[in-house]
């Protein structure tokens, strides 16, 4: 698959990376978006509607990350391997809100939907470090008023972080990896095109086809713990 030696490498993970850690994925079977109406926990009307609802929401994922059962699976240790031993560069681009690829060891992080440990203030725009629940009761530590904190998380309708960045590195890297996504949530099921545009090698990793598939150039059928732990020695061993 590999016939040359990758300088700059940049990986797109989304939910699937994270589902054999524990965590719920969107849209598989029994997925987040399952159980919730998405327009009430994660739209910015759903959160003018019912901030309490939405806080509940992000406190259950919250308490659910902070568990000592949710820890980084192979995937993110095999990631977090390729960072510490590539040569080149290695960024990760992901769309998961979880902090499992920095307590892998990764440190060239892409948040672009936001992150699950952090608040904002709807006032000042302060964005803070947060582990414990909220809600509407909560006084925000920057300006001390009830009701002014809501999840550092990109909802619906809503621009992802760090797009200019994003763009610089799609368009700097000659190996795409794209690892447990279904590709149906923009712009990140556009990067393969982005990335095939400049004619770099793209590949999908994922347990099943996606919408996306044809877009890229490979693609490893099966688990991430397992497929991604076998690419990333691959890579090192070019
Ligand atoms: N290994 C690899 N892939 C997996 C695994 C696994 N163990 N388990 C599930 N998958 C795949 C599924 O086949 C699916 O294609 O992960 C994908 C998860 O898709 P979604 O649930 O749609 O998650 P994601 O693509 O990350 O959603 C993107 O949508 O709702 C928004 O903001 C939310 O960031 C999220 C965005």
């Amino acid at each position: 698959m590999l016939n040359f030696k990758p300088k700059n490498i940049v990986i797109l993970t989304g939910a699937g990376i994270s589902a054999e850690s524990g965590i719920s994925t969107f849209r598989d079977k029994n997925g987040l978006w399952e159980n919730h109406d998405v327009m009430d926990v994660a739209s910015p009307s759903g959160f003018d509607r019912n901030p309490e609802l939405v806080h509940k929401f992000y406190n259950q994922r919250r308490n659910q990350l902070n568990s000592e059962n949710v820890i980084p699976n192979a995937a993110h240790k095999a990631l977090a391997k390729l960072e510490e031993e590539f040569e080149g560069e290695v960024t990760i681009i992901t769309q998961n809100v979880d902090n499992l690829h920095e307590r892998a060891g990764s440190n060239n992080v892409i948040h672009m939907h936001g992150e699950l440990m952090k608040m904002r203030c709807v006032e000042s725009g302060k964005i803070l470090l947060w582990k414990s629940d909220l809600s509407v009761d909560t006084k925000c530590p920057c300006c001390f008023k009830k009701g002014n904190l809501r999840p550092h998380i990109v909802w619906f309708g809503e621009f992802p972080l760090f797009m200019d960045k994003i763009e610089k590195k799609l368009n700097d890297c000659d190996l795409f990896i794209s690892i447990g996504t279904s590709g149906q949530v923009y712009p990140a099921a556009m990067f393969v095109n982005m990335v095939k545009a400049n004619n770099q090698l793209a590949i999908e990793a994922n347990i099943e086809e996606t919408n996306i598939s044809e877009s890229f150039d490979f693609h490893l059928t099966g688990k991430a713990s397992e497929v991604i732990t076998k690419l990333v020695s691959d890579i090192l061993a070019l």
